[in-house]
């Protein structure tokens, strides 16, 4: 049941960690796949991966904070394969500072790229699904419990995990499902960024055992196999929830 045959997938953030992930994982359940991400290049490369093992994908350069691109990621998917059958909305950035050192901009970015942008594809995603359609937003473990020196984040991410539970419900009826899936550390160029941002050795930083009971953190390919369940039939019974895929860092 965890497969995607004959159905059309955008995944945003496609260019890189979780997204490029999923996106691979998508392709190989049987999904036609829209890979769109403000790295064009990065795009470009995750839908050749995807093309070169047999199956179908196509690259879209966009900011999915701007309405414009927003529309036109949708569009692609439509005009490219006829349909829409799943989003998952995972392109997402990160600050990793307090309030006190937070300017009025850099929270607007965060709160753009993470949250306005769930939104935007949304409002131009859901009036394309039909009966079965699914889509997946990416939280966090910090939207859920919080975190320090991310105070932008967290409340991006708290944003996302709500909406999620709203938009599942406006959209029940029309058999159009809405989950968010809430990573702990997961082992991406974002936790290197996070480092670097924080000023800390990567190897010290890895090895922070303080989240994560299972002394590690996550595989991209471990957050994509949560994705796929969410996205597909398997998870028919299951809307406006927020799996947590952390480790058991939340516990
Ligand atoms: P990543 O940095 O490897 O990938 C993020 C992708 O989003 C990049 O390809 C980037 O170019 C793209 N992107 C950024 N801004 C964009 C924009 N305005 N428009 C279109 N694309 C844009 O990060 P990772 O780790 O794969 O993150 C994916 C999602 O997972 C994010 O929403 C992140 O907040 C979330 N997450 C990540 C965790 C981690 O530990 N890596 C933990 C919890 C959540």
């Amino acid at each position: 049941m965890n497969r995607l045959d004959g159905k059309v997938a955008i995944v945003t953030g496609g260019a890189s960690g979780i997204g490029r992930a999923t996106a691979l994982l998508f392709a190989e359940a049987g999904a036609q796949v829209v890979v769109a991400d403000i790295d064009g290049a990065g795009a470009e490369e995750t839908a050749k991966q995807i093309v070169a093992s047999g199956a179908a994908a196509v690259a879209v350069q966009g900011d999915v904070s701007a309405e414009e691109d927003c529309r036109r990621i949708v569009r692609t998917a439509v005009d490219t394969y006829g349909g829409l059958h799943v989003l998952f909305n995972n392109a997402g950035i990160i600050r990793r500072t307090t309030v006190l050192d937070l300017d009025a901009d850099e929270w607007d970015r965060v709160m753009a790229v993470n949250v306005r942008s769930v939104f935007l594809m949304c409002k131009h995603a859901v009036p394309l699904m039909t009966e079965g359609g699914s889509i997946v937003n990416t939280g966090s473990g910090w939207g859920l419990k919080g975190g320090g020196n991310a105070i932008s984040y967290c409340a991006s991410k708290a944003a996302v995990v709500n909406m999620t539970r709203a938009l599942a419900i406006d959209h029940a009826k029309a058999g159009i499902r809405v989950n968010s899936v809430n990573p702990g550390d997961t082992n991406t160029p974002m936790l290197r960024d996070e480092a670097r941002q924080l000023n800390e050795d990567w190897a010290a930083f890895e090895a922070d055992a303080a989240d994560r009971p299972m002394g590690r953190s996550g595989s991209p390919e471990e957050i994509a196999q949560a994705v796929l369940f969410l996205a597909s039939d398997a998870a028919s019974y299951v809307t406006g929830s927020a799996l947590v895929v952390d480790g058991g860092g939340l516990a």
